[in-house]
């Protein structure tokens, strides 16, 4: 993770770099820092915690210098302090770092060898040193070329030299780079988000790729040092999307949006006249696809999971998931007849990523659902699906989920169809279904004062357990991860079936347990295994469909009842409660809900 900004300039950058910083937070917020060069020398600035504490704590107004470097850390090599803050810095170098350095260690007894001096525990370090010493012996380009290829493991770095100040190089193995072009000035970024503000045209560096970013003027060069042309690109920018309007925080507005951001999606997909999914260019044929490999990361592996029960009942395809940091290092028979869909919201995880270039490596077929549609996944892959959720800056990922799970239903559907693995009349009447679902989800919104109310019980209690079969349980998973990561709460999310064969133990007197029965075909099972729970003194929350029958069941402690609507599309309802009690508990707490300690939205380190 870790947020880079860099901005060469005709005038003063500091403010700028301020404000990039902040966008940048949601890729970590342990640490800020900021590298300026005037009058022969780097004025560096840095603080523990947020870039508001390194505004309260300099007067970075008065921060001369029209060339800068800022950065925001996820701490990797050592605690999150002011002293492993970036930037650091040599006489001469300055440097941002995002990755990991895999052989700091040898490479920095090497540079202590030969008389430098470190003042942190980073393995960024190394790389201001080496950079220092190249350039003892060599001019810019060449220094830097050699001390890339001295370098193992992933990053992207921002440097700035005090002795050849009018210019700042980036390189990128691994981490996301991107440059920006303004008006009198050139900038670089860790993405396109934190530039969005200041300009539209982008180019993305490719892996090995490093770059010189001049006021006027910006040079590509490949490993070798070898110049190169890049495109330049043109972004589609939204900047009011990015506001929390009336809303407290970013995640209570995203909860919100979803009836929005579901509709968009259907709009995109679905043509209700015809009663068709319209997927239009999709590069293979049915008899090219025998069976398909879901990858993904926490809520998006998810939604892998959600997706395959979907596979399942919709399409003959024999479907597998998989966790991206598990799939990139086993031992895989890769099928050139599967289908290998990669799911993030923001397509830079570094996992997913690395499990995609595994897959276009050995030519395999390669399909992303990510919201960023510029991102390094979605660019990288042979077909894209995007989720047209507009960006999600709450840490915890709310409605990305269920634009992702809207994406995987209706590309199964679409298979399922297109390989007459469902009937047409199921096919349309599930198209049809589609359309009230928006509606469905603005009315189960309204939930909210019972779930405010119901949060206390969970703040209280040293851990809870979130239990669904069939369809609800990948929703189970997804609200135990929710109330983990928001409230610090231990929740562990389980198949309902399940809990006799171990889980059953953690139940005592008072634990909140949450039980997801809707009507569906598992419902009588799933309302059984409650039954043992409650017997077992756990305090039950029981969340299904309106239906009118009553539930046969005594001594539940809570029922929310979310709408009505056909088996497939329940799990989007589920979701709802769900965000809403980790939101309320994480409020309650008064915790920090947009960005949890220890988390970062853009996990670009493996
Ligand atoms: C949890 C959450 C994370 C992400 C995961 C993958 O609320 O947001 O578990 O889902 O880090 O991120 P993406 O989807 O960007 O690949």
């Amino acid at each position: 993770m870790c947020g880079i900004i860099g901005i060469s300039s005709n005038k003063p950058v500091s403010a700028n770099i301020i404000n990039s910083l902040k966008k940048l937070e949601y890729r970590g917020y342990d640490s800020a820092g900021i590298a300026t060069l005037s009058d022969g020398t780097i004025n560096e600035v840095k603080s523990k915690g947020r870039v508001d504490n390194l505004e309260n704590n300099f007067d970075l107004k008065n921060l001369r210098g029209n060339i800068g470097i800022g950065h925001v850390r996820w701490a990797t090599h050592g605690i999150p302090n002011s002293l492993n803050a970036h930037p650091h810095s040599s006489h001469n170098v300055s440097v941002v770092h995002n990755g990991i350095i895999e052989n700091s260690t040898i490479l920095k007894k090497h540079l202590i060898n030969k008389g430098h001096d470190f003042k942190s525990q980073t393995d960024t370090e190394v790389i201001v040193h080496l950079i220092t010493e190249n350039l003892k012996t060599s001019e810019l380009e060449e220094a830097i070329t050699k001390t890339l290829k001295q370098l193992d493991g992933s990053f992207a770095l921002g440097i700035v030299f005090r002795d050849i100040p009018d210019l700042i190089v980036g390189a990128r193995r691994g981490s996301p780079l991107a440059v920006g072009y303004g008006p009198n000035e050139n900038y670089l970024g860790s993405d396109s988000y934190a530039l969005k503000s200041m300009t539209n045209k982008i180019t993305y560096l490719d892996d090995g790729e490093f770059c010189v970013v001049k006021k006027d003027q910006v040079l590509f060069f490949n490993e070798n040092g070898k110049k190169i042309n890049k495109k330049i690109l043109k972004l589609s920018s939204n900047e009011s999307n990015y506001d929390k309007g009336d809303f407290k925080h970013f995640m209570a507005k995203e909860i919100e949006e979803q009836p929005t951001t579901i509709k968009t999606g259907i709009k995109e997909y679905v043509d209700n006249v015809n009663k068709d999914i319209n997927i239009f260019n999709f590069p293979w044929k049915n008899e090219d696809i025998k069976s398909i490999t879901l990858i993904g990361c926490g809520t998006a592996y998810h939604s892998c999971l959600m997706a395959k029960y979907w596979f399942e009942e919709l399409t003959n395809l024999d479907v597998s998931i998989d966790i991206a940091s598990e799939f990139r290092y086993r031992k895989n028979r890769f099928k050139k007849d599967s289908l290998y869909v990669f799911v993030s919201q923001s397509g830079e995880t570094a996992d997913t990523f690395a499990a995609l270039d595994l897959c276009n490596k050995n030519n395999m077929k390669t399909c992303a659902i990510v919201n960023v549609i510029e991102s390094s996944i979605a660019r990288d892959s042979n077909f894209v699906l995007p989720i047209h959720c507009g960006p999600e800056i709450g840490v915890a990922s709310t409605k990305a989920f269920l634009g992702q799970i809207l994406v995987l239903y209706i590309l199964a559907l679409k298979l399922g169809s297109l390989r007459n693995e469902i009937e047409i009349k199921d096919y349309q009447e599930k198209i049809k279904d589609l359309k009230d679902l928006p509606g469905l989800i603005e009315k189960t919104l309204q939930h909210d004062n019972d779930i405010q109310a119901i949060s206390s019980t969970f703040n209280e209690a040293k851990g809870s357990m979130f239990l669904g079969r069939g369809y609800s349980y990948p929703i189970a998973l997804e609200g135990a991860l929710k109330l983990k990561e928001l409230s610090y709460i231990h929740a562990e999310g389980y198949p309902a079936g399940e809990m006799k064969h171990g889980p059953l133990a953690l139940i005592e007197e008072g634990m909140p347990v949450v039980v997801l029965a809707p009507r569906d075909s598992y419902y009588k099972k799933t309302i059984s295994n409650m039954q043992e729970v409650i017997a077992r003194g756990a305090k039950v929350l029981l969340i299904t469909n309106k239906s009118k029958d009553n539930v046969v069941s005594e001594n539940i402690w809570e029922t929310i009842e979310v709408e009505n609507t056909n088996d497939d599309l329940l799990p989007f309802l589920l979701t709802i409660p769900l965000q809403k009690l980790a939101y309320y508990s994480a409020l309650k707490k008064g915790y920090d809900i947009d960005k949890p300690r220890n988390l970062a939205k853009s996990v670009t380190v493996e």
